[in-house]
């Protein structure tokens, strides 16, 4: 779906789909040089990394496997609160693997804190993060992300997997949602 189809509900984009295909590739060959010769397993969390793995995985040029999680923090409406609950769990045992976790944004870090942690007690040989997006200003906890996409500003963003009322997911850019569509 193009800006054209939703451009009175996008205040502005923040990360045009040039400039998000551009960075992937180059994470995607960080990837492959930082993990030659070692097995790699992507780990997709469900719904927001979907398109960032699909795009990711296709540009690596090496093999990889995928699975998915799917977890969801309690909390109240848009805020996230830390507990984190496991809604869809891993299909195979990760023990000695080298997990990549693919997150779509890292916001406070609390989700990815608790999942770090929880895949590294399963006996994972490493795991590491890789995000499209980082919101430096709402960390609340460090989280040491080793692949970053861009760093943006703390407004609510949408496209490119992540949504509003699950919504917009399907934007090949990133955009920030006009106030009126929420207040
Ligand atoms: P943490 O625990 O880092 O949570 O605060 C990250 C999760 O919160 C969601 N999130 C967003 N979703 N636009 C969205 O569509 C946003 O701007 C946004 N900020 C955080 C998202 O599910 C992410 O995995
Ligand atoms: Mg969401």
């Amino acid at each position: 779906m193009d800006l054209s189809a939703v451009s009175k509900d996008i205040e502005r984009v923040i990360v045009s789909e040039e400039d998000l295909q551009k960075r992937i590739k180059e994470l995607a060959a960080q990837v492959d040089k930082d993990y030659a010769g070692k097995d790699l397993l992507l780990l997709g969390v469900l719904k927001g990394a979907v398109m960032a793995v699909a795009d990711l995985s296709r540009a690596l040029q090496r093999h990889v496997e995928m699975d998915w999680m799917a977890v969801s923090s309690y909390g109240s409406g848009t805020k996230s609160s830390g507990v984190v609950r496991i809604l869809k769990d891993l299909d195979r045992d990760i023990t000695g693997r080298n997990v990549l976790i693919i997150e779509d944004i890292v916001d406070t870090g609390l989700t990815l804190s608790w999942l770090k942690a929880n895949l590294e007690s399963r006996g994972a040989a490493n795991v590491e993060i890789l995000t499209i997006l980082r919101k430096p200003e709402a960390a609340k906890v460090e989280v040491n992300v080793k692949y970053i996409g861009f760093d943006i500003p703390s407004d609510f963003v949408i496209g490119y997997g992540l949504d509003f009322d699950e919504k917009y997911r399907n934007l090949p850019f990133i955009g920030v949602l006009a106030k009126h569509m929420y207040s």
